[in-house]
């Protein structure tokens, strides 16, 4: 079995508390692409775990962690999140977390560059979270990028850094930035790469062998398909290939081996960073913007930022299913809503007075969206911690039907509070036998 699991809409869905439930049932969790961007919270008991890098299943001290060849790896944050993870009480050892030789590195200079990249843009920045995701991305497309493997050889990783930092510094410069020498980056990366060692691993060749001993494989995708650099609301996505589809080149995995996709959706919707955000509440709706966001803690994780927040959209979630296949979906964050009087959902959209039912390509197209709503009464009652599907209020168990009828896949898990036990599974759902293990 191996189930790739994402977020339908721009992140922050609820992702890691999902497959921290499913982690227990999997032999291996992995990531495929993305860095660490943002972070997300998982909280287990009275601890709350942050992660950015690692996949959530760490937590867990039976499943194999791995860090796959589309990811680009900050070798200092890495070593900064295992120390973090460790001072936790977890467990961190090559055994159990694997790091792909062909992933590649954020360097110094690409945190630089990303500052600088969004200086240039001005008005029309991305709203990154700064990390050098995108320049790494660049270089490795560029074919200049340092991969693992190659910041294990140390004449190779000094000729790189000397090579890419002569170009870097010309742009750092230009921006009022002090230049960066190459002999500190060499030295600070030779050392972490000294340290990775052990967890380098040839990733594809470790899962062929796993999927020989018919082992368990989740692959958890960062960021969410609306950032997806192909799919998603272009120029304001991520570099990388967040959607069900990357998985397979992110990871090594050959596509038909991969058995399942599970989509994360959220009752409402939000985003951080800049972009066109259709459903998004404004002035008009700031009251209730404000209440969800108290209410669900749409707060970066690490940055602290406040997300933007806005109504569920139909449309744009039917897109990530179509795009993604969604074979279930976890519904998140439903007690988030317990308070509202009146929840408004975005069925389709207008654009220049004519309906369009499918997402359009371009970002200013999406700015002049006007959502088409359909209303749906609150149910006013609380949902915290509820476990059986039959004990949602009607007005609520009415509001998952009217989503999943929406989107057109099955809701197989509703998430009732951010505790482990706080979660409906249904029965009978492909969701459940994925629980099941089957
Ligand atoms: P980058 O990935 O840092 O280049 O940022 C590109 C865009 O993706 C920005 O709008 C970020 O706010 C957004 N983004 C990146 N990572 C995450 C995430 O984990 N959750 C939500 N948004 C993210």
């Amino acid at each position: 079995m191996i189930i790739v699991i994402n977020g339908s809409q721009w992140g922050d869905e609820g992702k890691g508390k999902v497959v921290d439930l499913l982690a227990d049932r999997f032999d291996i969790v992995a990531r495929y692409q993305g860095g660490h961007n943002a972070g997300h919270s998982v909280y287990v008991g009275d601890k709350a775990f942050v992660l950015r890098l690692l996949p959530s299943g760490i937590i867990h001290e039976d499943t194999v962690c791995v860090l796959g060849n589309g990811m680009v790896i900050d070798p200092k944050a890495f070593f900064e999140e295992v120390d973090q993870m460790i001072a936790q009480g977890i467990s961190i050892n090559p055994g159990r977390l694997k790091v792909s030789s062909r992933a590649h590195l954020i360097m110094p200079y690409h945190r630089a560059l990303d500052h600088t990249s969004e200086e240039r843009l001005g008005n029309e920045k991305i709203g990154t979270t700064l990390r050098g995701i995108g320049p790494a991305y660049e270089d490795k497309a560029g074919r200049r990028g340092i991969r693992v493997s190659d910041a294990l050889s140390p004449e190779v990783l000094r000729n790189r850094i000397e090579r890419n930092l002569e170009d870097a510094n010309r742009i750092i410069v230009t921006y009022g930035q002090p230049p960066l020498y190459a002999d500190e980056i060499f030295e600070e990366i030779s050392a972490l790469a000294e340290r990775m060692k052990p967890f380098v691993c040839e990733t594809s060749h470790f899962y062929a062998e796993a999927k020989k001993q018919n082992k368990k494989i989740l692959l958890e995708g960062a960021q969410a398909t609306l950032l997806d650099v192909d799919h998603g609301t272009y120029p304001f996505v991520t570099s990388s290939n967040a959607t069900a589809g990357g998985a397979s080149v992110g990871s090594g995995i050959p596509p038909h081996h991969i058995t399942g996709v599970l989509g994360i959706v959220r009752t409402y919707a939000t985003r951080v960073g800049e972009g066109p955000f259709p459903t998004e509440m404004l002035e008009d709706e700031q009251e209730t913007a404000d209440l969800i966001r108290k209410r669900g803690n749409e707060f970066g994780s690490v940055t602290g930022r406040p997300r933007r927040c806005g109504w569920f959209d139909a449309v744009a979630t039917r897109y990530a299913a179509e795009l993604n296949g969604y074979d279930s979906i976890a519904l998140t964050k439903i007690d988030v809503l317990d308070a509202l009087d009146e929840i408004k959902v975005c069925v389709g959209y207008v654009v220049n007075g004519e309906r369009v039912d499918t997402f359009p390509a371009v970002s200013s197209d999406l700015r002049q969206i006007q959502p088409v709503y359909e209303s749906l009464e609150g149910w006013k009652e609380d949902t915290l911690g509820i476990t059986e599907i039959d004990e949602l209020p009607a007005k609520a168990k009415e509001y998952v039907e009217f989503l999943s009828k929406e989107i057109g896949v099955e809701i197989g898990l509703i998430s009732t509070g951010p505790e482990r036990d706080q979660t409906i599974i249904v029965k009978g759902s492909v969701m459940s036998s994925w629980f099941s293990g089957q």
